[in-house]
């Protein structure tokens, strides 16, 4: 994808993006039909569905070489990230969207042959949106993103954590590590989207992000705009990210970066 093939791409994405969140916002108090999936607290609703089926009509029509890559099974079978595919999450934060209208985001990745190309995530009550083309910076709306600062400590940081696998009985990180973390950190928060947290890290506002349980449709576009502000990301214990299955994240500054894999995260296998 040459420079012009991408802003073009761009601009054409984050106009869906806008227009599917303001559709969500016009109808945000409309009674929700809510159903659950792999669990009792694992919610969705027909405008989580709606949102998907809109961008994957839209990209078959206008690029019909191109993939979806969807949480609510709308897109393809994607089993490479060959070629150009699309990895949509069309509402992350569910919980978030049903219970509290607010802080959810549409979060859209386009990769290409595997790397990132183009990463929106949009604030849908806030209007705010997140943006990055691959070389050419990350975004706040027309606000550039600055480069995360040359120097941070951890006793000076806030880290989005989810607070599930701070319990004992979590399957994937020692407690005793997380809880030596969480001493030595500032502060914590959970915002209950994965994208939103991606993005609160690049802007700035929080330091790092450490989770257990995501999905590619979670991070893809989280990835590209964290990359260009400096950002490091990678699984739990610092490998690369699998853009295909399900993953830990690790997405921080790069500096405490080193220091929590190296210091706190003790993985169970
Ligand atoms: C979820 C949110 C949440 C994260 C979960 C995700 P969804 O996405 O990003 O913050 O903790 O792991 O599944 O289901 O609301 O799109
Ligand atoms: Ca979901
Ligand atoms: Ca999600
Ligand atoms: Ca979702």
């Amino acid at each position: 994808m040459d420079k012009l093939q991408r802003t073009n791409l761009y601009k054409q994405a984050k106009e869906w993006v806008l227009e599917a969140g303001q559709r969500i916002r016009e109808t945000i108090d409309d009674p929700r039909t809510i159903q659950t999936k792999s669990n009792a607290n694992d919610l969705v609703t027909e405008m989580d569905q709606e949102t998907e089926q809109f961008f994957a009509g839209m990209i078959r029509k206008l690029y019909p070489d191109h993939h979806v890559f969807g949480e609510e099974g709308f897109g393809d079978e994607i089993t490479s990230l060959e070629g150009t595919v699309w990895i949509i999450d069309p509402i992350d934060g569910t919980m978030n969207f049903v219970h509290q209208k607010r802080n959810f985001a549409i979060s859209v990745g386009i990769y290409e042959d595997g790397v990132g190309e183009i990463g929106l995530i949009y604030n849908v009550m806030e209007d705010t949106i997140y943006t990055a083309v691959r070389g050419e910076g990350a975004y706040k709306n027309h606000h550039r993103l600055a480069q995360l600062p040359e120097e941070k400590q951890l006793k000076q940081a806030i880290f989005a954590l989810n607070t599930t696998w701070m319990l004992p009985e979590n399957p994937f990180i020692s407690h005793k590590g997380v809880h030596e973390l969480v001493k030595t950190l500032r502060s914590t928060r959970t915002y209950g989207s994965a994208a939103l947290e991606f993005a609160f890290v690049a802007e700035g506002i929080i330091d790092g992000y450490l989770t257990m349980t995501l999905m590619p449709w979670d991070i893809a576009a989280g990835m590209v705009i964290l990359k260009e502000v400096g950002g490091t990301v990678t699984t739990a214990d610092g490998q690369d990210i699998d853009m295909l299955h399900q993953t830990t994240i690790l997405a921080c500054h790069p500096k405490l970066h080193s220091d929590v894999i190296g210091e706190f995260v003790d993985l169970k296998q």
